[in-house]
């Protein structure tokens, strides 16, 4: 049996101040949810706060993005054992905010911004195995783009993104993994994916792992997320093969992430 997640990704939002104060009440309504694992990734500089507000509840801090390497010469990176110093437990790797490949910049961003957001296959790779030595739970995220669905080329797509993910892990390594399906047309959108289809994906998803994990797949969590709502949620959560939800928008406000995760509660 699965433990449900439900991961808020706050983004770019909340600075410290506003960050404890969602964390505060985020504790005061599900801190005491024994049935799921709720994590909270803020910004970096907020984790230390929600680190701390969390402490001795059943909410953990996470972050958005992490380095590969431990420390060195790599200014304005952030690496593992920093974040473990702040007390946090889980890190999302591979955000398709952060893949550069995907081109969702605004229209009036030059070509030379557009590097700014780099990661890609090996990146993520690199990155959650690095979290997974050094203690963090990675949250590895995949999914296609408008476009690809419409090519009809999802599967190929989301099924690359894991395989290259999973790159010389050990089995037990992809076991300690979590997993996240994001079609980008639904991140921010408001158009969430059809319950069916998105427990197909991740069923697929599914299928992938246990390409690599001889008997563990049916252990690992797999999540949703792209636009996961108090009104959506429901028909989300009971399907099979979706353990839980990566929540932008709806994980901004304690009382409807309180709601994402008593409907998780009730799938446990
Ligand atoms: P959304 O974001 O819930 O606002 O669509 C999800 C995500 O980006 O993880």
């Amino acid at each position: 049996m699965r433990k449900p997640m439900m991961a808020g990704n706050w983004k770019m939002y909340k600075n410290r101040d506003e960050a404890r104060a969602l964390a505060q009440e985020i504790v005061a309504l599900v801190g005491a949810e024994e049935a799921v694992d709720i994590v909270l990734c803020a910004p970096f500089v907020d984790l230390c706060a929600v680190a701390k507000m969390t402490d001795g509840s059943k909410v953990s801090a996470g972050a958005q993005d992490v380095m590969w390497i431990d420390e060195g010469a790599y200014t304005g990176e952030v690496s593992t054992p920093m974040l473990v110093a702040v007390g946090c437990k889980y890190v999302i790797v591979g955000h398709s905010e952060r893949r550069g490949r995907f081109g969702v910049w605004p229209k009036d961003w030059p070509e030379e911004l557009h590097a700014v957001f780099m990661d890609n296959d090996v990146s993520v790779n690199w990155k959650a195995r690095a979290a997974l030595a050094g203690g963090l739970t990675p949250i590895i995220c995949c999914g296609e783009t408008i476009d690809e669905r419409h090519a009809g080329t999802t599967d190929t797509i989301v099924r690359g993104q894991i395989l290259a993910a999973m790159a010389e892990m050990t089995e037990e390594q992809i076991g300690a993994c979590v997993f996240a399906y994001e079609p980008v047309w639904a991140i921010g959108t408001g158009e969430v994916c059809e319950a069916d289809e998105a427990n197909r994906v991740c069923g697929m998803i599914r299928g992938v792992l246990a390409e690599r994990v001889c008997c563990g797949a049916q252990n690992i969590r797999i999540l949703y997320g792209g636009s996961m709502k108090p009104d959506n949620v429901d028909g989300l959560m009971v399907q099979p093969e979706i353990d839980g939800g990566l929540v932008g928008g709806a994980a901004l406000k304690a009382d409807s992430f309180a709601c994402l995760v008593t409907a998780a509660a009730k799938t446990a």
